[in-house]
C-alpha cells in the first residue's frame, strides 16, 4: 500500500508474523527503470517472502521491472490492475486496465519470459458500467492463458468515473460471492479474496471458499492482529508472545536504521496502533506523536513509549494460544 508498506513497516510485519506473504507498495516501471533503484526496491532478507507489486502497461517495460526485481531476490511479482487514482489512470494503468484485459494477458506473459518466480495480478471484480460476471471472468481466462500464477481480487467495483480513491475503497460494496464464484469456476488458479477483511478469525472463514486472503488497513492500522496470523492460519505458534515482546524485537532494527541516518519517525509511523485497546496505548502514542518527530529523536523515544505501555501478555494470552 503506496505510503504505508515501505521495508519498514514490512520489517516490522514480519515480526509479527513468519508466514504471511508481505507486499511492497506499487512501484511504478517508470520508477523501477529511471529512477533511485536501490532505495525504491531495497529489502531486508528478514523480510522473506515478500512480493514486490508493479504498475504500468507496457509489456517490455514490465518484463525489465521483473528480471529486476526477481534478480534482488523478491519472491513474487504482482502487477496491479485495482488502482483507482487519476495520476495512474493518466498512465495508463492501475484499475482502468480492467477495460484493457488484452493488454494485461500481453503484460504478464512478458514478465513470465523472464522469471522463475510467480507473476501474479491483482485485480477488481470490474470498473464502472462493466458487468463483473463478464470482466472478472474476461481478465482471468486471459490472464491464465499468459501464465499468470494467482490472481487476487478486491472484491468491488472502482468507480473510476465520479469517486475519488479513497471512496473507491469503500463506496462500491463488496461482492465476496462474486469471487468465491470465480474460484468455482477456476479450481486450479489460486484466488485470494481482498476488501474490508478486518479480523483474522474472518479471514480464516474466507479460506472455506478461496485460497488465500489479502488484509490491508486492517493489517496497517491494528497490526497487533497479525500476531494472530501464524496460529489461526498456519496452526503455528506465534512469534512472539505479546505486541510489548514484538516491539521489543523491533528495537535492534531501529537501533540500526538510526545508525544509518533513517529517521525515528519514519518508523515509528507504522507501530502507532499496535496496542489498540491495551491499558497505556494512548499514552504510547502520544509519546510517539510528539517525540519521534523531533530533530534527532533517538531510540531513547521508542523506549520510554514503551515503558507507558503495561505488559500485554496476560491480556493477549489467547492471540499466541
Ligand atoms: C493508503 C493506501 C494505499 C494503497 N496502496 C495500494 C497499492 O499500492 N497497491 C494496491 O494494490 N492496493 C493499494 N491499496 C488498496 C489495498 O491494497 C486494498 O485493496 C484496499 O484497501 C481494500 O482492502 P482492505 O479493506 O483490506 O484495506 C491501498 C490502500 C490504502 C488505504
Amino acid at each position: 500500500m503506496m505510503e504505508w508498506t515501505d521495508r519498514h513497516c514490512r520489517f516490522f510485519h514480519r515480526l509479527l508474523t513468519r508466514r504471511a506473504l508481505l507486499y511492497t507498495e506499487m512501484i511504478t516501471t517508470g520508477a523501477v527503470l529511471r529512477g533511485d533503484r536501490t532505495r525504491l526496491l531495497a529489502f531486508d532478507p528478514a523480510e522473506h517472502p515478500v512480493a514486490v507489486q508493479l504498475g504500468g502497461s507496457d509489456p517490455r517495460a514490465l518484463a525489465e521491472c521483473a528480471r529486476i526485481c526477481a534478480d534482488l531476490g523478491y519472491d513474487e511479482i504482482n502487477l496491479n490492475v485495482g488502482c483507482p487514482s487519476d495520476r495512474v489512470r493518466e498512465g495508463r494503468f492501475g484499475a482502468c486496465l480492467m477495460a484493457e484485459p488484452q493488454l494485461v494477458g500481453e503484460c504478464v506473459a512478458e514478465m513470465k519470459v523472464g522469471v522463475t518466480i510467480p507473476v501474479t495480478v491483482k485485480c477488481r471484480i470490474g470498473i464502472d458500467e462493466q458487468d463483473p460476471q463478464e470482466s472478472l471472468d474476461t481478465l482471468t481466462r486471459i490472464v491464465v492463458a499468459a501464465g499468470a500464477d494467482a490472481l487476487i481480487v478486491h472484491a468491488r467495483k472502482a468507480w473510476l468515473d465520479g469517486l475519488s480513491p479513497r471512496e473507491n475503497r469503500d463506496i462500491p460494496p463488496l461482492d465476496y460471492h462474486r469471487v468465491y464464484r470465480l474460484k468455482r469456476a477456476w479450481p486450479d488458479l489460486h484466488i485470494s479474496i481482498n476488501g474490508g477483511i478486518a479480523r483474522v478469525e474472518d479471514a480464516a472463514a474466507h479460506l472455506s471458499a478461496v485460497d488465500g486472503v489479502m488484509m490491508g488497513r486492517a493489517a496497517y492500522q491494528e497490526p497487533w492482529r497479525l500476531l494472530a496470523v501464524d496460529s489461526l492460519i498456519y496452526g503455528a505458534p506465534a512469534p512472539y508472545a505479546s505486541p510489548k515482546a514484538a516491539l521489543e524485537a523491533f528495537i535492534p532494527y531501529v537501533e540500526r536504521e538510526l545508525a544509518r541516518g533513517t529517521r525515528l519517525h519514519a518508523m515509528t509511523r507504522h507501530i502507532l496502533g499496535l496496542f489498540q485497546g491495551v491499558p497505556g496505548a494512548r499514552a504510547f502514542r502520544r509519546h510517539i506523536a510528539i517525540n519521534a518527530v523531533k530533530p534527532g529523536a533517538g531510540i531513547a523515544v521508542l523506549r520510554d513509549a514503551l515503558s507507558l505501555v503495561v505488559d500485554a501478555r496476560a491480556e493477549l494470552a489467547h492471540i499466541a494460544a
